[in-house]
């Protein structure tokens, strides 16, 4: 049996930035530039998406590319058959599913939103409302509704499931998006919400630059869904005449424009309804989402048809990342256990319909699960990648960055060296501040330590 793959470039370009665009630019994003110093913080998340985040993505995109293969067989093959390498890309898989057994929990939520916004059922009480669906057998219901849409989009296989329905959906975010930005920084009240957004934070970045430095490559990995095998297994799917390099920084800038343009939805509604912000809003995190949001599309004129918009472009934009989750299990199994594409989908539906399921009905798995652990497996998972594809495939690494590619060719020599050396140590560096946290110091305590 041939393997799939994609039928255009674009038709590539849209479903990874459909895989990058979702959550965390929605609503992850807006948040962590406001509480980070704002524009302070766009600048810092800027250079890292640069220096850490593209050059991880052409990690990716090289060994799946060279390999075509889901990534537990693509780091197995290429390193001519190391188990412990395999492993590594078996990591990746396992990462996939816990990754989606949290996300489809607030896909669920979100598909909730979507419905409910239809007939206002949140205008009255927004917080008592949240707080009604947020855990318990209702969200494990709509949890398994948002699983099925995703599984339904990857049983269609990589051109007539993935690509035919990023296609539409990406030009729709975009589009709807925009509109709705236009619509809320022309609100009377805006311009405060976006001073509040960009406003430059220059003393806060010096006084918490260790923090804002864990935050922005944090933010850096999940927004472009790497560290798990989602773009090794999306090129995986390649021929060998992309430009890799120009695809990679097409995707990259998209999905910041969509970041940024969110927060230009949020901030603005947020301050022109409510003036400030404060609880829950200040907070940021799901229940801001949630909460002020849907509190704030009650008091606009014409708030229904804007909230079936907002929620609706949410809806998309998550989908569009679910199903870049699930493929790398599906591929996996595709790929090393000759499974039919549809008896593997619905295999691993079945499986995460229970892990997400155990998260949807215990509050505190689930935020151990979203806010720790799958930050931990990402960048682990990213910097196996990055050593694999810098020290193990090394001159191969380069001749495959370099097939396809035109004047980008010319930072291949740099871009080897980087993820070889200064990347993988940035990340294991940023790991242990995580893991330092996890046990309850601070950078801070650790320098107070080491220079007395
Ligand atoms: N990037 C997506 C978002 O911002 C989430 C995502 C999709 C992801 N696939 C991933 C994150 C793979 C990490 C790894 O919502």
């Amino acid at each position: 049996m041939t393997r799939e793959s994609w039928h255009t470039r674009l038709g590539f370009i849209l479903a990874a930035v459909g895989s990058a665009v979702g959550l965390g630019n929605v609503w992850r994003f807006p948040w962590m530039t406001a509480e980070n110093g704002g524009s302070a913080f766009l600048v810092v998340y800027l250079a890292i998406v640069l220096l850490v985040g593209v050059p991880g993505l052409l990690a990716e995109f090289v060994i799946g590319r060279r390999s075509n293969r889901n990534p537990a067989g693509a780091m197995f093959r290429l390193s001519s058959g190391s188990k412990s390498w395999g492993m590594v890309g078996l990591f990746g898989v396992v990462t996939a599913v816990v990754l989606l057994s949290f996300y489809s929990v607030v896909g669920g939520w979100i598909v909730r939103y979507f419905l409910s916004s239809f007939i206002g059922s949140y205008h009255a009480a927004p917080a008592a409302y949240f707080s009604g669906i947020d855990f318990g057998i209702g969200a494990a219901f709509y949890h398994v509704v948002f699983l099925s849409l995703t599984a339904f989009i990857v049983v269609g296989g990589v051109r007539d499931g993935i690509e035919k329905a990023t296609k539409v959906m990406m030009p729709l975010i975009l589009l709807l998006l925009g509109a709705l930005a236009v619509w809320a920084t022309s609100q009377p009240g805006a311009g405060a919400g976006l001073e509040f957004y960009l406003n430059f934070d220059a003393a806060y970045l010096q006084n918490n630059f260790f923090d804002v430095l864990g935050a922005a490559a944090g933010q850096a990995l999940f927004t472009l869904s790497l560290g798990v095998g989602t773009m090794i297994t999306y090129a995986s799917y390649l021929g060998d005449d992309n430009d890799l390099a120009l695809d990679g920084s097409i995707i990259a800038v998209l999905n910041t424009g969509v970041g940024v343009l969110a927060g230009l939805v949020v901030f603005p509604l947020l301050f022109a309804t409510l003036g400030e912000l404060s609880g829950t809003a200040a907070k940021g995190g799901a229940g801001a989402l949630f909460i002020s949001l849907a509190g704030a599309f009650s008091q606009v004129p014409f708030g229904t048809v804007l909230s079936v918009l907002f929620f609706g472009v949410i809806t998309l934009a998550a989908l569009s990342s679910s199903i870049s989750m699930l493929e790398i299990p599906v591929a996996y199994l595709v790929d090393e256990h000759d499974m039919e594409r549809r008896n593997a989908t619905l295999g691993l539906a079945g499986l995460i319909l229970f892990t997400g399921s155990a998260n949807a009905l215990n509050p505190a798995l689930f935020d151990f699960v979203a806010s720790t652990l799958v930050d931990l497996m990402l960048t682990t998972g990213l910097v196996g990648f990055l050593v694999f594809a810098g020290w193990v495939l090394g001159k191969d690494a380069l001749s495959e960055f370099s097939a396809g590619a035109g004047r980008s060719r010319a930072i291949g020599p740099a871009w080897l060296w980087s993820i070889r050396t200064v990347l993988p140590v940035f990340l294991a560096g940023t790991l242990l501040v995580n893991l330092l946290a996890l046990a309850g110091f601070s950078v801070g305590d650790l320098l107070a330590f080491v220079v007395p």
